[in-house]
């Protein structure tokens, strides 16, 4: 294995230093019995004791110069040990006084090897837990015993900000229900998972889990919050509900005036002619209405369910717009509307099903119709454009578009964005009036999703709209 030893800054230029207790104890361990023996010499008068003194003091000396390498080299083990203990990084000590050819110094080396390897495994594998913990989409948070959070993931500090660490949890999620339970759970060790809502931007739902380690981790962890973001879940929920809420209530009316007529016919007006003649034919009326309803949301659900599927055919655009024009002819005359019609000549086709571009068009030249003010103009324009608004992905950078711009009370800003919404109607009243379910925008929508184009709004109170489709072009 290759590695490189970097000297830290302290380490550098540090010359190990013999502990002045350690060169008195070894030169007098070494030097003891002979100078010991010197004394007796000069006492029993075998040695004068001018030779004895010089002879003590020879000993002396030479243990303290040959004990000196030898004793470097054990103050140099002693701080490569100390280093290692410590975590600092360190280079490998001179031991050439104390080590043999494969000695002690391969030893040190191995052992220098086997804890660089032994730290590279335990960084890494820290370092895969800290990624796989950084991208779990869901929220994690790590508290101590006191509930300050230690640790975070990335969807967390996303969500709540960075610097996070140390600060009580309490302060950085501030829900009642969520804090009484992350407190029973630190108390009682029963994990627990709750839903709450947390107020400010977004008004995120979250589906929350806690739970309580049977013992506190060496980091000091005790508990982790999880928290899964069902916001979305929650909206889907909700449209589902409202969907049904307002299908149910748009088939209740026209039922309920059904069979309020049938009884009529069966009781009061029985045999008369004229009354049974005029009922009948609101009782038809109500039937077509409640025909239109399903066969819209049919339209809906086969769209949905095709919602990723491109459809393939070749459409003429301008021969859609025409006939669904001459379908309306007659709707306008009776408000005195006339048509402005301007098709750029050579209109390339587009890709897509003729049927699902025709109700398109039929919705949005009848909406004009239906909503425009009596004896104006409305105008019908197709072209190719490179005049795209932003931020609808068209995957192209040309699009053909069709205008139908009406001249009426316009359409407050506040409802443009719900437009496409199923059901919803600036005025449900007027709608309903004309015979209208509150769905063609919502089936516009979907058919353009389908065939990767956008509707685009734009409308002024008091002058009146343009509703433009675009789609993507395809150079022939
Ligand atoms: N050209 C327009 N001018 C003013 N308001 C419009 C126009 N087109 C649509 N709207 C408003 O948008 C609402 C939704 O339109 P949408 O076409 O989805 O439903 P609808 O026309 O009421 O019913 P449906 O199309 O199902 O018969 C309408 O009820 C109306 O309030
Ligand atoms: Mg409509």
């Amino acid at each position: 294995m290759l590695f490189f030893i970097t000297r830290s800054p302290e380490s550098r230029g540090r010359k190990a230093k013999i502990p002045p207790g350690m060169l008195s104890k070894f030169v007098a361990m070494f030097s003891a019995a002979p100078v010991l023996m010197f004394i007796v010499f000069a006492m029993t008068g075998v040695l004068s004791v001018d030779y004895a003194v010089y002879g003590s003091v020879a000993i002396l000396g030479s243990s303290l110069v040959f004990a000196r390498p030898y004793l470097q080299n054990v103050a140099a083990l002693t701080r490569y040990v100390d280093d290692l203990a410590q975590d600092r990084t360190t280079e490998q000590p001179d031991l050439s006084f104390l080590s043999t050819e494969g000695g002690l110094s391969e030893s040190v080396k191995g052992l220098q090897e086997s804890w660089e390897k032994k730290k590279q495994q335990l960084e890494s594998m820290l370092s895969e837990r800290e990624i796989l913990v950084d991208t779990l989409p869901d929220i994690l948070f790590m508290l101590d015993i006191e509930g300050n959070i230690l640790r975070t993931n990335s969807a967390a500090r996303a969500q709540f900000g960075q610097n996070l660490a140390h600060r009580p949890f309490a302060q950085v999620v501030d829900n009642p229900e969520l804090i009484d339970a992350m407190q029973k759970t630190l108390a009682d060790f029963n994990g627990r998972g709750l839903e709450f809502k947390l107020d400010g931007e977004g008004n995120h739902t979250f589906r929350a889990r806690i739970e309580r380690f049977p013992v506190h981790s060496p980091g000091g962890i005790n508990v982790i919050v999880s928290l899964h973001d069902i916001t979305e879940l929650k909206a889907i929920e909700q449209m589902r509900a409202d969907f049904i809420a307002n299908a149910s209530h748009e088939i209740k009316t026209p039922l309920a005036s059904l069979v309020g007529f049938i009884e009529t016919l069966r009781g009061p007006a029985k045999g008369d002619v004229e009354a049974t003649e005029r009922f009948l034919g609101i009782m038809a009326g109500q039937a077509e209405r409640m025909t239109r309803l399903v066969s819209d949301l049919l339209s809906l659900s086969k769209l949905e369910m095709n919602a990723d599927k491109i459809p393939d055919g070749k459409v003429n655009l301008v021969s859609v717009i025409q006939k669904e024009i001459s379908h309306v002819e007659w709707k306008a005359k009776d408000k005195k509307v006339a048509f402005a019609i301007r098709l750029q000549p050579h209109l390339p086709e587009v890709t897509g099903a003729e049927n699902e571009l025709s109700q398109v068009l039929q919705n949005l030249i009848e909406n004009a119709v239906k909503y425009c003010n009596p004896s104006s103009t409305i105008s019908v324009t197709a072209d190719v454009t490179t005049d795209i608004p932003p931020g609808n992905n068209l995957p192209t950078q040309v699009a053909v578009r069709v205008m139908v711009e009406d001249e009426s009370e316009g359409i407050a800003r506040e409802h443009l964005p719900r437009l496409t919404e199923r059901f919803y109607r600036v005025d449900t009243a007027r709608s309903r009036k004309a015979g209208g379910t509150g769905l063609g925008l919502s089936i516009v929508k979907h058919v353009l999703h389908r065939h990767r184009g956008f509707l685009h709004v734009e409308s002024e109170v008091g002058k009146g709209s343009v509703f433009s489709i675009y789609l993507p072009f395809e150079a022939a």
